[in-house]
């Protein structure tokens, strides 16, 4: 291999690796999952789950992700406006696959399905919507009734 090859195959292989990183750390900022305490058959989420102070600014989160131990996927919670909040199990409803949050949309990473953030079915081949919670609020926290 020549010199001038070398050092272009080098720079190219950094350039996919930097690339690599900073989508993997995207990944990881956006997907959070959410401290909560879960009482009987109520997972509760404080209300400030939903804000990332952890840079110099105050960001708000469109969606938070739980884990429930009897369950194998997680729960993903948007905030869809003023007190209100949607829960979501994150499985999809053609093959089972763990949907991925996308904005406002989960995808699916096996075929293709997206759902909205209520959980209905936008593209095929998933044909039923989401399995949902019903959710509550008071002044301090979110309430998931599962
Ligand atoms: S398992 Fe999700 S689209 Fe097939």
């Amino acid at each position: 291999m020549e010199r001038k090859e070398f050092i272009k195959t080098c720079g190219l292989a950094c350039l996919g690796t930097t690339a690599l990183m900073t989508m993997l750390q995207g990944c990881a900022s956006s997907n959070y999952f959410a401290k909560t305490s879960t009482s009987g058959k109520l997972i509760t989420i404080p209300k400030s789950e939903f804000t990332d102070t952890s840079k110099d600014k105050v960001i708000q989160r469109k969606f938070v992700l739980v884990r429930v131990e009897k369950f194998n996927y997680p729960i993903g919670v948007y905030h869809l406006g003023e007190g209100e909040y949607s829960a979501l199990m994150l499985q999809c409803t053609h093959k089972g696959c763990e949907l991925q949050p996308n904005g406002d949309f989960l995808v699916c990473p096996c075929h293709g399905s997206e759902f909205t953030n209520t959980g209905v079915v936008q593209n095929p081949p998933a044909e039923e919507n989401l399995q949902t919670f019903k959710t509550s609020t008071d002044n301090e926290n979110i309430y998931i009734h599962i």
